[in-house]
């Protein structure tokens, strides 16, 4: 039985391919290298001495999708295939809601003729809108998204419960990430932002090579201890290890449907961030502040308590490694 990883040759997806596959599982790929490159495939067989099943396609062709679940005995799917960048979700929401939901709708429902009804969606932070107190809990309200994807985040939520409230043999789990850094130890796979990134650690990455001249620092006057935004940066590595862990969950449990924050449960500021990926780099990172980015909230860490207690899982990895991985796979791969 294989599990089948649409967007598996992304950021998350590669990452959490190699945990998988390090699990001894078989893994089936699908991409269409919309915002990934083929060589990423070599390198996680590279890191695991590990093969697996590959299909180039769209996960949201249909007739495509039907092969591969006709082809191979399929017994759970993890989603990576979603469009993310905030930015370009406000001037592409078209695009974003096509390929975000009606990709996973195509998805969803081929699961179902094949009968495969366990399924592990990446979600997002993002679903909580602006929360009011810190940590985040599950069982905080969501809803007040800013931008198209995090529509599409929350949308695709509400498909997933709707869908086990009409037949409860599905085994769903929604993983809302906090904010996913860092790269694998080996510096073979990592991220790979197309153009001028949007995300603080690529950025402030980019800095430090040399490859952009400085950072702007969105705000310094946010209500937090230096002014400036704080986050819940989570290894990409110990993100992954958690779908390892909430794949054991619904194949222990047998039908449900489940919700965990992936975060470290610490909030981190830009200033700090800067700080620590200068002495893991030992580069000087140039900063000016600037005026605050539309839409960024203050604060955002997670309260990661459930899914410790649920899934067995917490992250291990902290703010040196994330800084340190992610210099190893800029210096190798620039
Ligand atoms: N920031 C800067 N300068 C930059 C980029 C970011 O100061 O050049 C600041 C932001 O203002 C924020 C912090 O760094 O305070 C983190 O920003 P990111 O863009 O790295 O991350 P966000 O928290 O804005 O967004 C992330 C994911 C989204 C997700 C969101 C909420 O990228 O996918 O978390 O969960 F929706």
């Amino acid at each position: 039985m294989a599990i089948l990883l649409p967007g598996g040759a992304g950021y998350i997806g590669s990452h959490t391919a190699v945990e998988l596959l390090n699990e001894g599982k078989e893994i089936i790929i699908i991409d269409n290298f919309s915002n990934s490159k083929p060589e990423v495939l070599q390198k996680i067989k590279q890191i695991t001495g590990k093969d697996f099943k590959f299909y180039e396609m769209d996960y949201s062709d249909r007739a495509s999708l039907e092969k591969v679940f006709s082809e191979n005995k399929i017994d759970a799917v993890l989603n990576f295939a979603g469009y993310k960048a905030v930015g370009e979700s406000v001037h592409k929401p078209i695009e974003y809601y096509t390929n975000n939901i009606s990709g996973a709708l195509v998805l969803l429902d081929v699961m179902r003729k094949y009968n495969c009804k366990k399924f592990i969606f990446s979600s997002s932070a993002t679903v909580y809108g602006e929360p009011q107190t810190m940590p985040i809990t599950e069982e905080f309200p969501t809803g007040g998204t800013t931008n198209p994807y995090g529509s599409t985040k929350l949308f695709i939520e509400q498909i997933l419960k709707d869908i086990y409230k009409s037949d409860n043999t599905w085994d769903i789990c929604i993983l809302r990430y906090f904010n996913p850094v860092g790269s694998h130890e080996s510096g073979l796979i990592g991220e790979e932002p197309q153009g001028i990134p949007n995300n603080l650690m690529p950025y402030v990455a980019r800095v430090a090579a040399g490859i952009l001249p400085e950072l702007s620092v969105f705000g310094n006057d946010y209500n937090t201890p230096d002014g400036t935004g704080v986050r819940d940066y989570i290894h990409v590595v110990d993100l992954a290890k958690g779908h390892v862990k909430a794949l054991e969950k619904l194949n222990k449990e047998n039908e449900g449907i489940y919700i965990y924050n992936l975060g470290t449960g610490t909030g981190y500021s830009v200033l700090d961030m800067v700080k620590a990926f200068k002495q893991a780099s030992g580069k000087e990172i140039k900063y000016k502040i600037a005026p605050r980015r539309a839409g960024d909230i203050a604060t955002s860490y997670a309260d990661p308590a459930k899914a410790k207690a649920e899934l067995g899982w917490v992250a291990e990895k902290g703010i040196k490694e994330m800084c340190e991985d992610s210099w190893r796979y800029i210096e190798k791969n620039s």
